[in-house]
């Protein structure tokens, strides 16, 4: 924790010490640079001040520090008088106002206090770089540099070039962020820069699932959390980080990118932000919150099913021969015809189509028809989901639910949709990855890197993609194009030329 090497920026100025300045401020003072706050609110710097030295202490408490370190580090910190006190810095953070003009102006009175070999930089995470720089005299010095909140503890930074930044400056920021103990990733000028553009495919499709009525807030959460190995579900990131923070980004990612299908926002956010319904912070979000704890809806009970229907599985069930076995295990009369008999439930298992569309095209009764999630590898999910179309019968679809529950493992019963939701959600952030890497924002690594830390994600993107099969994915992607005819499905070139032939996403020699 402690920093031997001297910094490459000896004295940083951190202008706005709100929630991001402080962060910032902390970890370049345990990297060893003198720091300056300055705050336009009276009082902010020695809040911030005060603020950083409890959390030293705080570790010194859980023994991870020395009184004298405390002592050493508090030393670094001072809180700037005036903007003058910027002079002597060599590199100033930018963490104000997410407002361009404020921000202009700002920069613009602090590039004429500070010497002419000054680094200086914007946290900014949705504005584009290159528009700050526009006012600046000396924009080759300028970058963006943007951290996750708290800082000290989402171990991330962005670093970003607009269209006229000294690449040096940029190589600087990246040995300095390794000294502050964070990893840079380089981005282009881009709406959303990585993390917040890998970020897309998450909410915006679970959204959209709620929108059709194919499943509730909770059982998209239960399953992309037991299903996916995602920390949190969606809808529960979104209450964590709250509507009026997330559903912003939404608006500002797609008008940024001209109204691009793929990053179109969600009338659900639109309107619960309207109405207040922000999550934790307001105890009201998609969940309730008594005490700070969500209130969780208890699971859909397993059905009784007394008479077992004999079980059929389609010949083009994806994953056929791991569900048959699956089925034996479970203790299913399993058919083997080449139709199914008059009483049988019958299984299908498609990637990216309905199981309407798969119960016409194979000729087989729909009442008696139920879909199963075979994307992901049984043996690695906690859960299984089973879809059901208009037709399918009530008994049916119990006893689906009851045989594949009978093992104790949880079972969610969704409503017909074109891919199922890990199907959906999963082939979206992989095809959005995709496209970020089709439009070169970042390398393939950086990205992989920029979401494991910035999203928490199980795995980067790529990785994802890899996991559950480029082609896999692929085939969702256009089987839900078909079903949709939405070009939001529309898989990414970059994506496409690797799954077609068999190519591992994180192989990027072209
Ligand atoms: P904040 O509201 O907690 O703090 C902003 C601080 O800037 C306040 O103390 C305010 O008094 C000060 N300020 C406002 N105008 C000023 C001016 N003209 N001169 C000097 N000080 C001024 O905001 P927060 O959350 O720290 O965000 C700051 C920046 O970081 C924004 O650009 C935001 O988009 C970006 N950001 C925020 C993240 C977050 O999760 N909060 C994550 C990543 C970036």
């Amino acid at each position: 924790m402690t920093q031997q090497n001297t910094p490459i920026f000896s004295t940083v100025g951190i202008v706005g010490t709100g929630a991001m300045g402080r962060g910032i401020a902390q970890i370049a003072a345990q990297a060893g640079s003198q720091v300056v706050l300055f705050d336009a609110a009276p009082d902010a710097g020695g809040k911030a001040l005060a603020a950083i030295c409890q959390q030293w202490e705080k570790l010194a408490e859980k023994g991870r520090l020395t009184q004298e370190q405390v002592a050493q580090r508090v030393e670094k910190l001072s809180v700037a008088v005036s903007i003058q006190d910027l002079a002597p810095c060599d590199l100033v953070v930018e963490a104000i106002v997410e407002n361009l003009k404020v921000k202009q102006t700002v920069l613009s009175e602090i590039e004429a206090i500070v010497s002419a070999d000054a680094v200086l930089v914007s946290n900014t995470s949705s504005l584009s770089v290159t528009a700050i720089a526009a006012c600046l005299k000396r924009p080759a010095q300028f970058a963006g540099f943007h951290f996750f909140n708290p800082v000290p503890l989402m171990k991330v930074v962005e670093v970003i070039a607009g269209l006229k930044t000294e690449p040096t400056i940029c190589a600087k920021l990246a040995v300095y962020a390794q000294q502050m103990g964070h990893k840079a990733v380089q981005a282009a000028d881009t709406p959303g820069f990585i993390v917040n553009h890998a970020g897309r495919g998450f909410g915006t499709e679970a959204l959209r699932i709620v929108s059709e009525g194919v499943a509730d807030f909770v059982t998209i959460d239960r399953i992309l959390r037991d299903q996916a190995g995602f920390k949190l579900g969606p809808f529960e990131l979104m209450d964590l980080t709250a509507l009026d923070v997330s559903h912003p980004v939404m608006e500002s990612i797609y008008h940024q990118y001209f109204e691009e299908p793929r990053y179109r926002p969600s009338v659900i956010t639109a309107q619960r932000l309207a109405g207040g319904v922000l999550g934790r912070k307001t105890n009201a979000g998609f969940y309730d919150y008594i005490d700070g704890k969500a209130v969780i809806p208890p699971e859909p009970a397993v059905p009784v099913v007394t008479d077992m229907p004999p079980v059929w599985v389609s010949p083009r069930a994806s994953r056929r021969s791991e569900l048959l076995h699956l089925l034996k295990d479970l203790g299913a009369t399993i058919e083997t015809g080449a139709s199914p008999s008059m009483n049988a439930l019958t299984i299908v298992a498609p990637l990216g189509f309905d199981i309407t569309t798969v119960a016409v095209v194979e000729r087989l009764d729909p009442s008696r028809t139920v879909g199963i999630d075979m994307l992901v590898d049984d043996a690695a999910t906690k859960r299984r989901v089973l879809a059901t179309n208009p037709a399918t019968r009530a008994d049916m679809r119990d006893a689906a639910h009851a045989l594949f529950a009978r093992d104790g493992k949880a079972v969610s019963v969704i409503r017909d949709s074109g891919g199922f939701v890990t199907q959906r959600v999963v082939s979206t952030i992989v095809n959005i990855a995709a496209d970020i890497c089709q439009q070169s924002v970042c390398s393939p690594a950086d990205l992989e890197t920029a979401v494991t830390l910035g999203l928490g994600y199980p795995q980067g993107p790529l990785a994802m993609g890899n996991l559950y099969g480029p082609t896999n994915v692929l085939e969702v992607l256009f089987n839900m194009q078909t079903v949709y005819g939405d070009p939001r499905y529309r898989p990414s070139p970059w994506l496409r030329r690797r799954g077609a032939i068999g190519l591992s996403l994180l192989h990027t020699e072209e």
